[in-house]
Order: C-alpha cells, then structure tokens, then sequence
C-alpha cells in the first residue's frame, strides 16, 4: 500500500490529456460474482487499486486462484473450488465492499459467515436491505458477536421491493439470484451503471439477468455459471474528479477512456457554473477560462448527482462567485471533509444535510486530513488553487480509489509530490 502524504504548491492551470481507468466500483462487484462460476474469468481494464488488492486477497483466502498480466491490465480470477465460507474482521474490516461476497457464496456453497461491516465516516452504512433479500430468498439469517450467518440449501426466487435504491444490496441479490432456484424480481433497484456492467459480466457467465439499469431487475435463476473474458467500464468518478479539477483551476484538460452518458449531471452542473464542455463518443474536453458561477447541488441515486462527485464539487464551489447549496441525501454523515475545508479558509456552514458555501476569492494552503476516499481527491483540488503550500495526510484513502493519482496530475502540470 502506497502510504504518506502529499504535498501540493498552487498549481498553474490544468493542461492535457488524462487517460480514465476501469471503475473500481464495478471491478469490486464483478471480483465477488466470479465466485459464483466453475471456470476462469479473466478481468480486463482491472485499476491497480488498494480496495481491488484487498478484495483479491479475501477471494484467494477462500479458495480462489488469481492471476495479474499488469501490461494487459489483467486480472483472471478461478473460484471452481470454495474451500472456506467465512472471512475474518481484519479483512472485511478493511472495505465494506468485502460484504459482497455474502450472495455469491451463499448461492454457491448454501451458507457464509461474514462480520458485519460496521459504520464508516461517511455513514452509518447498514447491511439490511442485502439481509432482506437473502430472506425473502429463504435463507435463514442470524445475527452474533458482530457476525452474520446466512444459509440456505438452495435459494428460491422472490419478489423483492427495495425501501431504497441500494447499489450494495442490488449487486448482491442479483449475484445470490443467478443461481437461485426460479424467477427474482428487485423492484425499486439501484440502476447505476456498474450494476449494468455487472450484469453484463455474469449473462456473458451464462446468467439471465434482464432490466439491469432500469428500477426493474429480473433474473431467471441457472444451474451454473462459466467463466468468460470481460473489460470492465471506465471509472465514472475518476472522471469526474479530473473534470472538477480542470474546471476549478480554469484549465483546459481532455478526459479519454470514458462514456459521456455515465457523466451526464457531472457534465449538466459543470455546465451551469460557467464551465464549456465538448463532448464526443469516449472523450470529453473541459476548460473554463472565466468565473465560476454558484450552483446548487443534490446528491442522489442514478442518474441523480453521484455522492462521490459531492466533496470534490464543492471544492469548485469554495472559489465560486456567490453562495451554493450542498444538499447530501444518500449518505448521512458525508460532510466529515467540511472541517478540513475550512482549515484552508473556504467558507461554510451546515445545516443537517445541506452545506451553505460562500464562495471565498482564494482559499490558502494548510495541513489537512484526508478523511475519506473522495474528501480526499477533493483536498487535491483545493491544493492546487490554493496559495502556498498544503500537506495532505491519510493519503491511503485515496489509494483506495485512485491509481498514483499523483502520475497523473504531474501529467496536467500540477504541482505536487508524495512523501
Ligand atoms: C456504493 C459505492 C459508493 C457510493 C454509493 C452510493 C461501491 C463499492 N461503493 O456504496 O462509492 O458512494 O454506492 O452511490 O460500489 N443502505 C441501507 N441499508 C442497506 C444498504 C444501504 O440503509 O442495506 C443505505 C446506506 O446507508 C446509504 C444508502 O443506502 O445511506 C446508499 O448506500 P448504497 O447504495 O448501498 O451504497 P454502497 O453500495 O455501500
């Protein structure tokens, strides 16, 4: 794990070519949905992340076989053989997204006992809704000593409604389903596109999986799954994050390897604060070169504004001319980075979901925290508009979702170094 601290100076305006890498939060389901097939897939456009090296290490912990081809980008994961149906707290402490190995081997192997995955500093982040669906499944659910068990000797299709439009438990159910006996139904589904890609992956598997991006997904249950070779879509937020940072410096950046449609509200507020963006099939060039006006925001569920694009926005929005709103409904606690924020002199208030920013003519470099994944890339891009010198610490956060994002930003002219 790449540990440490950055150091940034005010930067010049950002300048280039980004390439975008394949999406972490679709590589991490589709890692888990391997387990559920007899034969080797092979994971192509795979990030070189610590959260995908996490999840690796948990697979192979159970029984599965991996493989790296790094210049093809490459991961082949082989999961015929499960030889353990629990994982510790060390591990699946580490990620939440370890949980999404509950539905595969519960289809697989009728029964898993995992810890539960706890709060984070984003939220409190129950398991609920993935644990209905298990039990509307017919899996009996018990609750000990912080870990869940789940079994079932062979999962039933059901109809199930989701209170909310969890990407976790639409993920999970889908997997646990494919191999389920009979038809489910998730109505009220999360239809973000790494749930399409997901399900992509596992129908290429074998499965039948129909209505994935939409608030209907049905899955006819199959006897089993096979292996099969798949490409793994470009990281929507790593996108994002180099667009608000182009933006927010008045730069003039190309982001290529990416699909526009996964971007449109990115692409929507970017515009309505000012910014010009010309759009073409796997490439989109950002530049502003004025005033950033004040803008609105509310995070919400795809198609919505994504949660985390929020801090990273509302880095632009500290320097913007006039006073946003930042309304936060997916997440409870996701204004853990305000503090950090205001240590580099930006102005805001919150009050219970919503952030008033006041935007301030310069923000000024400081000693800050990256708290999560995203407030950290969002501390990336207050550096490079702030004046002097900013140190970041808690880097490993950032790792979790950005490979050497460093590399990257020193490619636009920015002005930064890790230690
Ligand atoms: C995924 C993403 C994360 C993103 C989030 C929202 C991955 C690995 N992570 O997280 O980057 O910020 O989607 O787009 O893909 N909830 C419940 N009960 C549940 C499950 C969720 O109440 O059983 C609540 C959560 O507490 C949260 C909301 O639903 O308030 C959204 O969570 P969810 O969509 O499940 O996010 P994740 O899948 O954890």
């Amino acid at each position: 794990m790449n540990c440490g601290k950055f150091i940034i100076q005010n930067s010049p305006p950002l300048r280039g070519r980004v390439t975008i890498g394949g999406s972490k939060n679709s590589v991490l389901p589709i890692m888990a949905a391997a387990l559920l097939t007899e034969e080797k897939c092979s994971l192509f456009d795979v990030p070189e992340l610590s959260d995908v090296y996490v999840l690796e290490k948990l697979l192979k912990q159970i029984g599965a076989c991996t493989e790296w081809d790094t210049k093809r980008k490459c991961l082949s994961i082989e999961a015929k053989r499960i030889v353990k149906t629990e994982a510790d707290y060390d591990l699946v402490g580490q990620m939440r997204a370890s949980f999404l190995i509950m539905g595969p081997l519960l289809a697989k192997t009728g029964e898993v006992k995992l810890p539960l995955p706890g709060g984070c500093a984003i939220g409190t982040r129950p398991v609920d809704l993935h644990l209905k669906g298990f039990s509307a499944m017919g899996a009996e659910i018990s609750q000990e000593h912080g870990y869940v068990w789940a079994k079932a000797k062979k999962l039933a299709g059901a109809h199930i409604y989701l209170d909310f439009p969890s990407v976790g438990a639409t993920e999970n159910i889908i997997m646990a389903a494919t191999l389920a006996e009979g038809t489910t139904t998730i109505e009220n589904c999360a239809n973000e596109p790494e749930i399409v890609d997901l399900s992509n992956f596992l129908n290429s598997c074998g499965a039948q999986i129909r209505g994935a991006g939409t608030d209907t997904v049905r899955i006819n249950g199959v006897e089993k799954l096979y292996g099969c070779d798949h490409t793994v879509i470009p990281d929507r937020i790593e996108a994002g994050t180099f667009m608000i940072a182009a933006a927010a410096t008045n730069g003039d950046i190309t982001v290529e390897n990416i699909v526009p449609d996964h971007l449109k509200p990115i692409i929507a507020k970017l515009r309505e604060t000012g910014v010009t963006i010309e759009e073409s099939p796997t490439k989109i060039r950002v530049s502003n070169s004025g005033i950033i006006k004040a803008v609105d925001i509310k995070t919400l569920p795809y198609p919505g504004f994504p949660s985390d694009l929020q801090a990273p926005f509302m880095s632009m929005l500290s320097h913007a001319n006039g006073i946003s709103v930042v309304t936060e409904t997916v997440f409870e606690n996701r204004f853990m980075h305000v503090g950090e924020f205001k240590r580099m002199g930006a102005d805001i208030k919150i009050d219970s979901r919503s952030a008033v920013v006041e935007g301030v003519s310069k923000l000024t470099g400081a000693q800050v925290k990256a708290t999560d994944l995203r407030a950290g890339a969002a501390l990336i891009i207050n550096a490079l508009i702030a004046d002097g010198e900013t140190e970041i610490s808690d880097i490993h956060h950032i790792d979790r979702g950005y490979h050497r994002i460093e590399d990257k930003f020193l490619k636009l002219g920015a002005r930064m170094h890790r230690v």
